[in-house]
């Protein structure tokens, strides 16, 4: 027996660096269909013009991205995830991603503020709907469906089916946030192909998604570092324990 098979419980072995992105780097594993992402404790934001290292926040978004993820599954939303691998690592499905980043939101904050002169913290009702272009270099273009099926980034049944599990994803989010007194304002998330079926890829952490107190809505989640208000592990960790996340 391999000596990294012991009592049963295959620990996967990391392999190469694939790709290493502002907050995680992919490893391959033995298995081609496996990978391995890295949180690390970088963070970025506007694009990568702002970064910085938290402690600890590579462990907290493991585990709370860990925690995410097998909520979704138990509410039918499958996903990339496979299992923990240590407190900043995790198994994953290899996809082949979509060069997309989907965005729901429910109340009105960050860029569609600024882009539409609209007041942060206005209802969305119903709540809407996105598609940006996953470049960087060009600040994250927004686009729509004729964009996506003309420069052959996704077929139109997936473009879809993104819409349709964002807002689902949606659902699940709102009411666990709201179980732990939280609101869900907006969150992004990208998918890939695998096996002929579109999965959620990428993670679900305070990173990517902003949540407010629901009595006081003081801010949870990255925007704390992009506006310097400080307490920004301390805000994900708050988050974690109002969900019920373990993470010691
Ligand atoms: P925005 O207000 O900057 O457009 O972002 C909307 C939400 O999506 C917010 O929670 C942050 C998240 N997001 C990312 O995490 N990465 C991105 O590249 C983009 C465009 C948005
Ligand atoms: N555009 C996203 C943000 O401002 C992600 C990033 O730039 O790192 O948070």
């Amino acid at each position: 027996m391999p000596n990294h098979i012991l009592l049963g419980i295959e620990i996967m072995q990391r392999g190469e660096q694939l790709y290493s992105g502002k907050a995680k780097t992919v490893y391959t594993t033995s298995d081609p269909g496996k990978l391995i992402l890295l949180f690390r404790n970088d963070t970025s934001a506007f694009d990568g013009e702002k970064t910085a290292q938290l402690d600890r926040k590579g462990m907290v978004n493991n585990k709370f991205n860990a925690f995410v993820m097998q909520k979704l599954e138990q509410a039918g939303v499958r996903t990339h995830f496979e299992s923990l691998r240590s407190d900043s690592e995790s198994v994953v499905k290899r996809l082949e991603m979509l060069p997309i980043e989907c965005v729901v939101r429910n109340i009105a904050a960050g860029s569609i503020c600024k882009r539409y002169g609209v007041e942060e913290g206005i209802d969305l009702n119903p709540p809407t709907f996105e598609f940006f272009l996953k470049d960087d270099a060009r600040h994250d273009p927004m686009i729509n469906d004729y964009h996506i099926r003309s420069f052959g980034w996704a077929t139109e049944h997936e473009v879809e089916e993104m819409k349709e599990k964002t807002f689902r994803v949606n659902d699940v989010l709102t009411q666990l946030f709201a179980s732990g007194d939280m609101i869900l304002v907006d969150f992004k998330l990208e998918y890939g192909r695998y096996q002929g079926e579109l999965l959620l890829g990428d993670e679900f952490t305070p990173d990517g998604c902003r949540i407010w107190d629901k009595a006081t809505r003081e801010k949870l989640d990255k925007d704390r570092f992009r506006r310097d208000l400080g307490g920004v592990v301390e805000a994900y960790e708050q988050v974690a324990a109002r969900l019920g996340v373990p993470l010691d």
